[in-house]
């Protein structure tokens, strides 16, 4: 297969030869030339119908990095905007001879449809509220580097489960890889499915922190929520935020984890982002390296890479 859709129904196996990978890739990023060929003569297109700082940037230094020619669609002053549809966009992409494209869509499944109707592989950079793969991924490989393994590591994912394509996507692969995840919000930000997903629901932050080797925060998506279905920001603060308190009820060398962009103070104290605990910004590090891995691995089978 040729694409990186999402992390549902990927098996161990792949996602331990991505994370592989990603050790290798992490010493190329840290090394003083930043450089090697692994991408030499392959084009890569990042096309972001949605805002981002972390995800767009990381896959065109991850490409760069590995020696590939990039080019980022500004979807804003592209023919987008008059009104060009997602697939014959995809097909203008693929006729300049791109290799890979990488898309962020509001709608679920839009990088499924893109990767259906061109022969370019396709990474989805987040689709909606269904999957957030490359995240999920960055997310596992900063656990195993610091944990040393995923395997029957407790992890508890705070916030607004609902709309949260990170927390779908890490729920996929953590449970694959054996680790228990915890799920806690409020109760009108729970998926009813999520439970089926593999995840135990609490509706009390303390519930699901007790004990846990990992405390991930979530922002409020309050650009995709429903009016009437959330509490006011000092009363979610006051009953979900993340806090010194409540994190004393972790393990005591617990991670501190978070997608990004935080709101400082909202989900999280500001404390803790910056505190000894917080692995946030090695997160955005190891993002490069996960990136530079699955472009990698994508190109080098020639389409007949992981899914
Ligand atoms: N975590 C994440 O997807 O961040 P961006 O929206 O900045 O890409």
């Amino acid at each position: 297969q040729k694409d990186l859709l999402g992390l549902r129904g990927l098996t161990r196996e792949e996602i331990e030869e991505i994370l592989a990978t990603a050790e290798e890739m992490k010493s190329i990023l840290l090394s003083k030339v930043k450089k090697s060929s692994h991408l030499q003569g392959k084009s890569v297109v990042t096309l972001f119908y949605e805002n981002s700082t972390r995800t767009r940037f990381s896959f065109e230094f991850a490409a760069k990095y590995l020696g590939a020619h990039t080019a980022s669609v500004a979807v804003s002053s592209s023919s987008v905007a008059k009104g060009e549809s997602l697939i014959d966009t995809g097909k203008t992409i693929q006729s300049m001879g791109v290799d890979v494209i990488v898309i962020r869509h509001p709608m679920s499944g839009a990088p499924h449809l893109l990767a259906k109707h061109v022969s370019a592989s396709v990474i989805n950079a987040g689709d909606g509220i269904n999957e957030h793969p490359t995240q999920a991924l960055l997310d596992m490989f900063t656990m195993k580097q610091k944990k040393g393994a995923l395997d029957g590591l407790k992890v508890a994912i705070i916030g607004d489960i609902l709309h949260s394509r990170v927390a779908r996507s890490n729920i996929w692969g953590l449970t694959t890889m054996g680790a228990e995840v915890r799920v806690a919000g409020p109760p009108t930000l729970m998926p009813p499915d999520i439970e089926k997903m593999g995840a135990k629901v609490f509706f009390k932050v303390e519930e699901a922190v007790r004990g846990a080797d990992v405390v991930m925060g979530l922002r409020l998506q309050r650009e995709r929520q429903q009016k009437g279905l959330l509490p006011s920001l000092r009363e979610y603060t006051r009953l979900f935020g993340i806090t010194e308190e409540r994190i004393r009820l972790a393990k005591k060398d617990a991670l501190i984890m978070h997608p990004g962009p935080v709101n400082r103070g909202v989900e999280i104290s500001s404390n803790l982002v910056d505190g000894a605990q917080s692995v946030i910004n090695e997160q955005v590090t190891n993002g490069v390296a996960i990136r530079m891995a699955l472009l990698y691995l994508l190109t080098r089978r020639n389409h007949d890479a992981v899914r």
